[in-house]
């Protein structure tokens, strides 16, 4: 019998010794098509409902059928629970979240516990920020499972010779999605735990951050610098010093006197601002949400029931117990005045929650949570992987009553599964090392497969020095991620695109140019992943799910399903089969320069792509140009979303889904243009052919919808 066998056994012998080999529990069911429910026998719904992954409870549709295929184990060892599933022979595993190292994460084990973790050093990078206890298995046929623990209880997570969720809590039930491809288990897996909400565009923009841009003057002087280098930027980001001794929703008097004054200057300059909120708030009393929150009764408290204090930022520190109704109440209304501002979006920091000068970095375990509205009281060691995804959720809400007709924005560092639902995330304090900049990669795409489609790394590295040629490397290719931002550790380099003198400088215009030329492209990825669950950047075997070689590609990765993002610095040369075609979306010639990722079109498709920005501020889709890749058939399709790029319309049918088609015939391609969906009224567009041949690149424009045709 060899290990992987064995250990299956042994995982039987388990299950057996508990359900005294009785038949299946009776609340297994189907709760979708192909979507089944198990419940261990010893199922306590108190301690683990409601559940917070899902954005419904599941409701049965009908009893599993018989040779379903996945079916888990529930065991106990000591005082821990256990789910476990064999996994076959030739099966990829995929998913888990926010996690460091290779993308295919078979033989891998990772602590589900949110951890404050600076350069991912601690507990040697197997705890990160969020919590996603969600595997994708694909197997070598193509077909594909998926696994959530519906559990937010300290686990682990090992994928060693079987799929195991050993949890310090007690017994949980797990849902299974079956499915024929990868793509449709992660489309299932968002009908259960929800999607991301459709991003205002001016979030897709490149945006540009420090810790921090102190005094005003400064952050006007980096917004300027864009304008002034002539780089497209969108947002510029506001770190703790903003901040009255680091109290939220407070600003310093000398270095933010005025930052209404400061939001505006942004706004005439087509940019938008993001500040910091953090959950610690100081203990001072005198201090307006240290007063309020404890005369509202808000806060978190320790084993003896007094308020917990914990060390952060701004010192001695209470926390928000986010399980309160009340409390998640009080904590939006925060907002109301903070947004007058004229904030356009709030980004949520050390919400794992982060306590310094304490072994564990975060709270005891037997701190309590009072819960309410459907939650019951609990332990921290309950509540603590859902801290950050209820502060999340309370910040969306704050901010959408302050605005109620724009999209909100909440970047959060923590998160659970199913926190795409109030925010986006970005992959923590990753450090300026080539190590990183290429483990970004995988950390993406895993959690695109996860349900949080929204996310991206510092780009160029948050702590450490940064050299210039890392820099632009890592601009060049951290431009195609979904959420583009740099961002510096206090103390390192100034990390902005032209701080690093002329070269590097041509080499962050020209990739962030890139960017801002695929908005259309890239926004409608968004829509995509708001009505779908697909997310955004997707790994390189979606484009072959039966080419076993493509399933360990995390160098290469695809932006949606037309383009392939090949780093400068990529060495493994797996590209999927078929022609994928090199392509210069502004003019750039990737193959000759030094830092410029390629950017591969698949054969059959129509890029639309749209003109030079300075922001989003500047967006119009008035006049695009189509890229046409065409297949062996001489066929090729595409498409278009375009709305208010802000605001709800889109939710009344105020929007345009537009689809190209390119059909040859007698060496004349035909390119018909329709609006397939959407009441939307927009100008008349003017387009422009880039036709993409074997030998060359054929262009005609600018046209008409009606007029788009191109001889061979
Ligand atoms: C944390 C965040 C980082 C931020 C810093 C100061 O380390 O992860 O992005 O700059 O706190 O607020």
């Amino acid at each position: 019998m060899n290990k992987f066998n064995a250990t299956i056994v042994m995982l039987l012998v388990a299950s057996l010794a508990i359900t005294g080999g009785k038949s299946i529990e009776k609340r297994n069911k189907l709760i979708g098509s192909q979507i089944a429910i198990f419940y261990p026998s010893d199922f306590n719904p108190g301690a683990n409902l409601p559940s917070l992954a899902f954005e419904k409870e599941p409701t049965a549709i009908g009893e599993i059928p018989l040779g379903w295929k996945l079916v888990p184990s529930f065991y106990h060892v000591g005082k821990e629970t256990c789910a476990a599933f064999p996994v076959g022979e030739g099966v990829s595993l995929y998913g888990t979240g926010e996690v460091t190292g290779p993308l295919l994460r078979n033989g891998t084990t990772i602590d589900l516990w949110n951890t404050d973790t600076p350069g991912y050093k601690r507990a040697d990078g197997k705890r990160l920020y969020h919590t996603h206890p969600w595997v994708l298995g694909v197997r070598a046929d193509g077909t594909a499972f998926g696994i959530i623990a519906d559990n937010t209880w300290k686990q682990k997570l090992i994928l060693t010779d079987s799929i195991r969720f050993i949890s310090e809590g007690p017994a949980f039930r797990v849902v299974i999605i079956e499915r024929k491809t990868p793509q449709e288990v992660v489309m299932a897996l968002s009908g259960l735990i929800g999607k991301m909400y459709m991003p205002p565009l001016w979030s897709l923009g490149y945006q540009q951050c420090r810790w921090s841009y102190e005094p005003d003057s400064r952050a006007k002087e980096v917004a300027d610098g864009f304008i002034n280098h002539k780089i497209s930027c969108d947002v510029i980001w506001f770190d703790i010093d903003y901040m009255d001794k680091f109290k939220i929703f407070t600003f310093d008097k000398t270095k933010y006197p005025n930052p209404t004054e400061m939001n505006d200057y942004l706004h005439k300059r087509g940019m938008k601002g993001v500040w910091m909120i953090d959950p610690g708030v100081k203990e001072e009393k005198g201090y307006s949400v240290y007063d309020e929150g404890t005369k509202q009764d808000n806060w978190v408290k320790d084993a003896t029931g007094k308020d917990y204090l914990g060390e952060v930022w701004p010192g001695k520190c209470v926390f928000p117990d986010f399980t309160r109704p009340k409390t998640r109440e009080w904590w939006s209304g925060l907002y109301k005045n903070f947004m007058a501002t004229g904030i356009d979006g709030v980004w949520n920091d050390m919400n794992d929650p982060s306590v310094f000068n304490v072994p564990t970095w975060t709270m005891p375990e037997n701190n309590i949570n009072r819960g309410g509205g459907g939650l019951p009281e609990g332990s921290h060691l309950r509540y603590h992987n859902v801290y950050g995804m209820l502060m999340v959720r309370a910040t969306m809400e704050g901010i959408l009553k302050a605005n109620p007709d724009k999209r909100p924005f909440v970047l959060s560092r923590s998160g659970y599964l199913g926190s795409q639902r109030y925010s986006a995330t970005w992959t923590g304090d990753n450090l300026g090392t080539v190590e990183h900049m290429k483990m970004s990669i995988p950390m993406s795409l895993n959690f695109g497969l996860s349900g949080q489609a929204f996310n991206g790394p510092d780009i160029g590295g948050f702590g450490d020095k940064t050299s210039p040629d890392l820099f632009a490397q890592w601009m060049s290719m951290g431009v195609f991620f979904p959420f583009a931002r740099g961002h510096a550790a206090k103390g390192t380099n100034n990390k902005e695109p032209w701080a690093f003198g002329p070269e590097v400088e041509k080499a962050c215009q020209t990739a962030i140019n890139r960017r801002y030329r695929l908005m259309p492209y890239i926004y409608t990825l968004f829509h995509e992943a708001a009505t779908t669950g697909m997310p955004v950047m997707r790994p390189t075997f979606f484009a072959d799910i039966k080419d076993l070689k493509l399933r360990t590609d995390d160098e290469n990765f695809l932006l949606g399903d037309n383009l392939l993002i090949v780093p400068k610095w990529a060495k493994n040369n797996l590209i999927p089969k078929g022609n994928w075609k090199t392509i210069s979306v502004n003019g750039e010639d990737s193959k000759n320069d030094k830092y410029q990722a390629d950017i591969l079109q698949r054969e059959g498709s129509i890029v639309p792509v749209g003109n030079l920005i300075q922001s989003t501020a500047q967006y119009s889709t008035d006049s695009l140009t189509l890229f046409i890749s065409l297949d062996a058939k001489g066929r090729a399709t595409g498409s278009l979303y375009e709305d208010a790029n802000d605001g709800f319309g889109y939710k009344k049918g105020e929007y345009v889904m537009w689809t190209f088609t390119a059909i040859t015939k007698d060496n004349m391609v035909n390119i018909d243009v329709k609006q397939t969906e959407g009441t939307l009224k927009t100008k008349t567009k003017l387009f422009k052919i880039k036709l993409i041949t074997k030998s060359k690149v054929l262009e005609k424009g600018w046209l008409k919808a009606n007029q788009l045709k191109v001889k061979m």
